[in-house]
């Protein structure tokens, strides 16, 4: 793994920005691996600008989702969908046909899984994906557990992410506690990966992640098992 720490989170969100650029440059037809959550705001937010700059081009780029939150309607802006319109989609020239997300509303979401993984297969290689890392070292929704999924399936939000997750509630009953996310081995599948953390909650999780061992009780570990992994994060995530 390769470690950038970086002074802020504006440094962290321009290196990863910047990263994702030049892949986008380079291949405009590329597939882009996207995440959710707090932490990938700010690279949004820099490749919005980049592209009303006129810098970059999204308007044969495709992309895919690692994760939703099961059940949820795309339309409540709690989804995952709904973010990845707001904070990026909307902001870029994306064909939003190109775009996808679990289908959190499903009826029967296992074939849902079934349906995305082959959507993402169907695609070939993602060539940058981008990921966050939840506190208790979660990638996607891969949460630890004993045992970790290879493929796309559905899977209970522990504790601690749903008390994490909350923060975007009314009240965390409202939190749903299940989730439709990408396994292990179809994050692995991508060509590229950086994993961006910032704040001192998220140090634990790049401590373990950082190890260099294959740990369950941190699903983020498994990265150790990739050729070409960035993990960029501030000083409060590293030290
Ligand atoms: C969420 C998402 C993850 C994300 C993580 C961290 O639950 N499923 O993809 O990386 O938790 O979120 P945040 O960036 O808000 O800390």
């Amino acid at each position: 793994m390769k470690l950038v720490v970086c002074k802020s989170y504006e440094e962290m969100s321009e290196k990863a920005a910047a990263i994702v650029a030049e892949i986008v440059k380079a291949k405009p037809d590329c597939v882009l691996g996207l995440a959710t959550g707090s932490t990938p705001v700010g690279t949004y937010s820099k490749l919005a600008e980049m592209c009303d700059a006129g810098e970059l081009d999204f308007s044969r780029v495709k992309s895919v989702n690692l994760d939703e939150y099961y059940p949820i309607s795309p339309d409540n802006d709690q989804s995952y969908r709904y973010f990845m319109n707001e904070k990026l989609f909307d902001k870029i020239n994306i064909d939003k046909a190109n775009t996808y997300v679990p289908d959190g509303s499903a009826a029967d979401p296992d074939k849902a899984c079934a349906d995305y993984e082959k959507i993402v297969d169907s695609m070939g290689q993602v060539d940058i994906q981008i990921l966050g890392i939840g506190q208790n070292g979660h990638i996607g929704f891969n949460e630890p557990a004993d045992k970790l999924y290879p493929l796309t399936h559905v899977t209970g939000l522990t504790e601690s992410t749903i008390n994490a997750n909350a923060r975007f509630f009314n009240s965390i009953d409202e939190v749903p506690t299940k989730a439709l996310t990408m396994g292990i081995g179809t994050i692995l599948r991508a060509k590229k990966i950086i994993i961006l953390a910032n704040g001192a909650a998220k140090r634990d999780a790049v401590r373990k992640m950082l190890d260099g061992m294959l740990d369950c009780s941190c699903p983020a570990s498994m990265l150790n098992l990739h050729s070409d992994v960035v993990v960029i994060c501030d000083e409060a995530a590293y030290n």
